[in-house]
């Protein structure tokens, strides 16, 4: 019998009202709606300190990384709904996954949370571009960290008007792009599943 896959759903942004939060919130109802069991998050509830190699030598992983690297390890799949800061990735979401990926034990436990786990990715912006720029980087991150992104992706311009007031998105082609994108992420997820029990 199929799996439920695991989805963990956030986004990069912990903005009130952030375009990429009701992106995710679009992603996560979507999923939700497919089969998925999703979980949904907000980075501000994992804080971080910017990355330092000292600080790690010193303190070693900050416990709301290791948090994090856990939930991710007990799912089969991410999707991230990520804005644009300068053509990138935007700090937090950086700093998330540089902490996130130098945690390799747990205990005594081997531990690599994102490796072969499979993600998606949706990207907005306030502008006509959509965080395209972005999410090209942030799949480019993510596959260094081992990490298995499907094709199918869902870019949201202009996001002070693509979003109705039920939070669904004005443009049916949008829709489509996140069915889709939800879908390869199920099928994706379900295939390769590799989750730990936290
Ligand atoms: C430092 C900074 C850099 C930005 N750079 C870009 C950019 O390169 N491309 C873009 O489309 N929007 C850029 N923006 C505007 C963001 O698209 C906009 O602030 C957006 O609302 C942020 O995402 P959020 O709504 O998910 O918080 C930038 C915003 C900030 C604060």
């Amino acid at each position: 019998m199929a799996i439920t896959p695991r989805i963990l759903v956030f986004a990069g942004s912990v903005r009130t009202g952030a375009f990429s939060g009701r992106t995710a919130d679009v992603a996560q109802k979507e999923l939700a709606v497919q089969g998925a069991e999703v979980t949904r998050i907000s980075l501000a509830d994992y804080p971080l300190p910017i990355l330092d190699e000292d600080l790690e030598r010193e303190k070693g992983i900050p416990e709301n990384a290791m948090r994090l690297a856990r939930l991710i390890a007990s799912h089969d799949g991410l999707l991230i709904a990520t804005p644009e800061y300068n053509g990138s990735l935007p700090p937090l979401l950086k700093n998330s996954i540089d902490w996130v990926s130098l945690a390799r034990r747990d205990g005594a436990r081997a531990f690599r949370p994102f490796a072969g786990k499979v993600a998606g990715l949706c990207s907005s912006s306030k502008g006509r571009f959509a965080g395209i720029r972005c999410i090209n980087h942030l799949r480019a991150v993510l596959v260094r960290c081992q990490m298995e992104v499907v094709t199918p992706e869902c870019s949201v311009p202009e996001g002070g008007s693509a979003f109705d007031a039920d939070g669904q998105f004005r443009d049916e082609r949008l829709r489509q792009s996140m069915e889709r994108l939800c879908r390869t992420l199920i099928e994706t997820s379900r295939m390769l599943s590799v989750r730990i029990e936290a």
